[in-house]
């Protein structure tokens, strides 16, 4: 779901223009920020047929968290995975540097004792060490510096405990319309994370690209499952 601007959501801001409020810093240093909470929602919620609140349903059973995991959601926008997850885990931190996307998010979670939001960055996350049962992090990976991305996937390691799991997810369109629309997106994507990797779009923001990123930092049992609607996800354990 991010489509253009990554996840589903996060990009109807990358195609209106509607800049963050430091571009420069936002694009090369921490990221491609999002700061309209609702309009993300909306617009996910469209490019979704209405079906993101069962996307993440299907995400958080694919987890399969135990009742009392800790787990962090990074990148959690305006925290739908992050509530989810928390009706059936112990405590769900998400983290975001869109001070947007943490008000809002904590806004919603008042009657959540178990689920926080707090500002901060993949790639410096402000958590201790094995201190995480569970990490997911989806439509967000390419919102994150391409110089970044081996930082942000060593800090998902370093917070997550022995046998701990991770789930990556991101936009994985099979109608050719659909991918035709997420190809737009996802180019502007490319361009402000600084992504030359892949000239075709859908490569840079095909989940797939980081099978080798989450085997040479150390996880094993790396899988891969497509999701719908629209999503591809790897699974991965740290040993
Ligand atoms: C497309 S949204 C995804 C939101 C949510 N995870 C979801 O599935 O709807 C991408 C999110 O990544 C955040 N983001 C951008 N740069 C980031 C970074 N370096 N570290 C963590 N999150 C970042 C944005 O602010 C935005 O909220």
């Amino acid at each position: 779901m991010a489509l253009v601007g990554g996840g589903i959501p996060a990009d109807p801001e990358l195609m209106s223009g509607n800049e963050p409020q430091s571009a420069t810093d936002s694009h090369t240093d921490v990221g491609v920020l999002l700061t309209q909470p609702r309009r993300y929602r909306a617009f996910k919620s469209a490019f979704l047929l209405g079906r993101a609140g069962r996307l993440n349903a299907r995400l958080a059973a694919l987890t399969d968290p135990a009742p009392g995991a800790d787990v962090v959601d990074i990148g959690c926008g305006p925290g739908d995975l992050a509530r989810v997850l928390a009706r059936r885990v112990g405590r769900v931190t998400g983290v975001d540097p869109s001070p947007q996307m943490i008000d809002y998010a904590n806004a919603r979670s008042r009657d959540l004792a178990n689920c926080r939001f707090e500002l901060g960055t993949a790639q410096a996350l402000p958590l201790p060490d094995t201190s995480a049962d569970l990490v997911t992090s989806t439509f967000v990976m390419h919102h994150i510096p391409a110089a970044h991305r081996g930082d942000a996937v060593a800090q998902m390691f370093r917070v997550l405990r022995p046998g701990g799991r991770l789930l990556l997810a991101d936009t994985h369109p099979t109608d050719p319309l659909l991918s035709a629309a997420v190809r737009v997106m996802a180019r502007f994507a490319a361009h402000r994370t600084r992504d030359t990797a892949h000239d075709d779009p859908l490569a840079a923001i095909d989940i797939r690209r980081y099978r080798d990123l989450l085997c040479a930092t150390g996880f094993e049992d790396v899988r891969f499952v497509t999701v719908r609607p629209a999503t591809a996800v790897l699974l991965a354990t740290k040993p």
